[in-house]
């Protein structure tokens, strides 16, 4: 019989066609995130994560202001592509901003120095567990999600727009909604070309 993880992680993939056709509620949503980034493993249990989570007109707010940031670097015989690209995430439920704090690690690079170079890569790697962490948990829930990375360009217009605190480094976006379509097959590399065993 498979592991029912593993049966879950076949079920999140990244999906485009959003919608806003939720049975949860919005607080239901907002503990479900909170939880899985709570129980996400950071090093030292540094806890470095931090989430910030945009429903109805912010979560619109966001999807314009990535557009209005595109607009200024998209040439315009391409910006049609890019508009339908953000119009698929703004038909989405809602979105979570992913950020790592930035002082926290400070610290711990002053108090641990012996570790000082790796408390940046651990805090990359802890951000990314917490994406992961929450994209499963939200698969669990049927709900569909994608990972994007409009950072560093948004970061500023973010941090003015929602008041985060200048020490919160941006990491990713992940819009999320109902799943209207289902992604296409995914193909895999060989076993035997990604993993050795000795036993
Ligand atoms: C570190 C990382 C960065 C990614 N960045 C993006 C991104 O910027 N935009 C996007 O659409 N997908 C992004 N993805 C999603 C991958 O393209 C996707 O996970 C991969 O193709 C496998 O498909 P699946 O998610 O359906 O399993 C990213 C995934 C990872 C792990």
């Amino acid at each position: 019989m498979k592991n029912r993880y593993i049966e879950w992680m076949e079920k999140r993939r990244s999906t485009y066609a959003l919608g806003k056709n939720l049975e949860q509620t919005e607080e239901i949503l907002q503990y479900t995130i909170m939880e899985a980034i709570k129980h996400s493993p950071t090093a030292f249990n540094s806890q470095t994560s931090r989430a910030v989570i945009l429903f109805n007109e912010h979560h619109n707010k966001l999807w314009n202001l990535v557009e209005e940031k595109l607009r200024s670097i998209v040439p315009a015989e391409n910006f049609a592509r890019t508009e339908e690209k953000i119009e698929s995430f703004r038909a989405g439920f809602a979105s979570i901003l992913f950020f790592e704090d930035q002082d926290v690690i400070q610290q711990y690079q002053d108090q641990f120095f012996q570790y000082a170079e790796q408390f940046p890569i651990w805090s990359e790697q802890a951000t990314g567990i917490a994406q992961h962490s929450v994209w499963m948990a939200l698969a669990q829930e049927k709900i569909g999600a994608s990972l994007q990375h409009y950072n560093p360009l948004i970061d500023q217009n973010v941090k003015e727009v929602w008041g985060i605190p200048d020490y919160w480094k941006l990491t990713a976006q992940m819009p999320f909604g109902s799943i209207e379509a289902v992604p296409s097959e995914k193909e895999f590399m060989a076993n035997e070309e990604r993993f050795k065993v000795f036993r």
